[in-house]
């Protein structure tokens, strides 16, 4: 009998297992708190799993990954040396793209800027660039960036891409590696979609925010939702104070949830959101892992397995 482990934190839990066990008739599925044998486990699916999550799973097959990002997972300090799959799916890109989208547009538009006027009750007629006259440059160019860059590309922008090997993406000018200095100075608008590895952490500091072309009525934006360890918050603070960038949208932080004492919290020309970007849906979760685990007990291969040697 396979039997499918639920380890998750900060979730509906219960609402997973209950739909895992509607999919999959013929498996066992239980959860973390209930009584099982930690050696009768197949598959463990894990969303910040705690310390003991992986403990006496002696048989295991693989790790199923809730999420996208397995930066976190891939610190946890016993994590079993089996193949780890993530989550891909339509469903949580379209999700991330609806997330960039919004916020790319709602800058393009000066949106922050606005937002002040309203606040002062000023009446400015300063007009908005035309997406065609922004450039938008996304760093990752993954399951997520690519498409937020076709979808960006649709509606008009100019956009332009940056990944860790070379990409060819039709309408969308692509550059990579050590190219990210000529990618930065073309772009107004800079969406970090890369994952969370030894080489990007940090990579939002003041040093390239200084890098950004300064097109853009008030300057250049950035908007971050990938994970909190890319930014580095003191110099997004300063740089949002010091007009080295007119505004931006995060849905990461250093710290989640974000301390109420965060000077991020104040700032006008911040837009943030708790991580919720792209969630994780249950129905497209459940169906997307249901058919993973289904399909390699028939004997395939996992799809979407994380390279850890990359990283992500
Ligand atoms: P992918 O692994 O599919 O894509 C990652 C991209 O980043 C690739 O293009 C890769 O380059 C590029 N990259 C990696 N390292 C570097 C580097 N050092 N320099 C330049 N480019 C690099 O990831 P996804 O698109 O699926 O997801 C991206 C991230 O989004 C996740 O890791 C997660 O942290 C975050 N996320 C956030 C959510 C939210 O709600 N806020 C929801 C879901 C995900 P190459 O193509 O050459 O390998
Ligand atoms: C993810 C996330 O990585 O939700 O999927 O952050």
């Amino acid at each position: 009998m396979t039997t499918l482990l639920l380890h998750l934190s900060d979730v509906d839990e219960a609402g997973w297992a209950r739909r895992y066990a509607e999919a999959l008739p013929g498996i066992t599925v239980v959860r973390q708190n209930e009584a099982f044998d930690p050696a009768a486990i197949d598959y463990i699916f894990v969303w910040k799993p705690k310390a003991n999550a992986f403990d006496g799973l002696t048989n295991l097959k693989a790790v199923l990954s809730l999420g996208a990002g397995v930066d976190a997972l891939l610190r946890h300090p016993a994590l079993p040396d089996r193949p780890i799959v993530r989550y891909v799916d339509a469903d949580l890109t379209q999700r991330m793209t609806d997330y960039v989208v919004s916020q790319v547009t709602f800058h393009q538009r000066l949106g922050t800027r606005f937002k002040r006027d309203q606040a002062a009750h000023r009446w400015t007629q300063l007009y908005p660039p035309a997406s065609s006259e922004a450039t938008v440059g996304v760093m990752g160019l993954g399951e997520l960036g690519t498409d937020a860059v076709e979808k960006l590309k649709a509606l008009g922008f100019t956009v332009l891409g940056w990944s860790r090997s070379p990409k060819a993406i039709t309408g969308v000018e692509t550059f990579s590696g050590d190219q990210l200095d000529t990618f930065l100075g073309r772009t107004d608008i800079l969406v970090c979609l890369l994952p969370l590895t030894p080489d990007t952490t940090g990579i939002l500091n003041y040093g390239l925010f200084k890098k950004l072309r300064r097109k853009l009525d008030g300057g250049p934006v950035i908007v971050n939702a990938a994970r909190g360890g890319h930014q580095i918050e003191t110099d997004i603070v300063k740089a949002l104070g010091d007009g080295t960038l007119s505004a931006a949208s995060l849905d990461v932080f250093q710290v989640e949830p974000l301390p109420t004492e965060s000077p991020l919290w104040g700032l006008d020309n911040a837009y943030l959101t708790p991580h919720i970007a792209a969630i994780s849906n249950m129905v497209a979760g459940v169906r997307y892992f249901s058919r993973i685990l289904l399909d390699h007990e028939a004997g395939k291969a996992l799809p979407n397995v994380v390279d850890r040697g990359r990283g992500y």
